[in-house]
């Protein structure tokens, strides 16, 4: 019987391990980030920098529809001064005025992150037909295979995925480069097969931290996922800390339990 449910186990885990991965994709890179396993914390200094890499680079082509400016400074990211000041970096539309005109204004801390695009039809013709994803939830919707035990301890992989399609732009193979569709970039980590509509967005040093942290591809990438896994569970911190005290409330009382046990017995023999 055990044996047959370690086989059954084993099964499950190979079979989700094929089917997340389309024909021929590369699993993602298994870099490691802070706020993995059950005591892992978001890095608040690597928040910051992606979300300058967000703001700079990838707010270009893609929303982040569900995310409210002042969720940064709930997250202990922004101060509430600094978000302010950054959500009147943004103009938003609203209206109707008395005369139901729209009109523009510069955000506010209850704005969400506004799409750069009118709607999805504009979105897609400005990319070659590719619709950029809104990336609130990416790294949920989108889970990368990098092995067994980290899935089961680290999580799905989301920022790994996030991670490797940013850094895994490569020459396409001689087999492959004869059929490149127009406009599109080889990337063998992209999920929906290796041409992806969106060229390579980052390049070393196009975005300067004010930290002074490294501004390589490969860091900005990093950074880039890290705040993307926090727009995706922005409570993450909390949920893991309330999970703690329940395993020991439950060890606790698993221990009185037994006790007890021993004690109402304890003549029976
Ligand atoms: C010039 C526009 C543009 C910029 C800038 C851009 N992207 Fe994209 N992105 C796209 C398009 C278009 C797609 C859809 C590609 C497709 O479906 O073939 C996409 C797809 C994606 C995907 C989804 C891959 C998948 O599995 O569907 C992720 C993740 C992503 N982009 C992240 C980023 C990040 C992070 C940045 C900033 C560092 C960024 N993008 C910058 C246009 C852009």
């Amino acid at each position: 019987m055990k044996k047959l449910a370690s086989l059954a186990l084993a099964g499950l885990l190979l079979a989700s391990g094929s089917t997340l991965a389309a024909e021929g994709q590369k699993p993602a890179k298994g870099i490691s980030f802070s706020f993995e396993g059950p005591f892992g914390t978001f890095d608040r200094q690597q928040l910051q920098r992606g979300y300058k890499v967000y703001k700079e680079v990838c707010s270009n082509c893609h929303s982040m529809r569900l995310v409210s400016f002042r969720n940064l400074a709930e997250g202990g990211i922004f101060t509430d001064e600094q978000v302010k000041a950054l959500a009147a970096t943004y103009t938003m539309k609203d209206g109707p005025d008395v005369n139901g005109d729209m009109f523009e204004r510069p955000g506010l801390p209850s704005d969400r992150f506004p799409s750069p695009f009118a709607n999805d039809e504009a979105a897609k013709t400005a990319n070659g037909g590719a619709l950029p994803p809104d990336l609130s939830l990416i790294t949920k919707s989108r889970p990368g295979w990098y092995g067994t035990f980290n899935q089961l301890w680290n999580g799905i992989g989301g920022p790994q995925y996030v991670y490797s399609v940013l850094t895994g732009y490569e020459e396409a193979p001689a087999e492959l480069a004869a059929e490149a569709p127009e406009g599109k970039s080889y990337n063998p980590y992209f999920g929906a097969g290796h041409w992806i509509g969106m060229a390579a967005p980052l390049a070393d040093g196009v975005v300067t931290f004010d930290d002074g942290a490294p501004n390589t591809v490969d860091a900005m990438a990093k950074d880039v996922a890290a705040f993307l896994a926090w727009t995706a569970e922005p409570k993450m911190e909390d949920r893991k800390q309330t999970g703690f005290m329940v395993m020991i409330y439950l060890a606790a009382f698993s221990i009185l339990l037994y006790l007890v046990k021993k004690k109402v017995w304890a003549d029976a023999h």
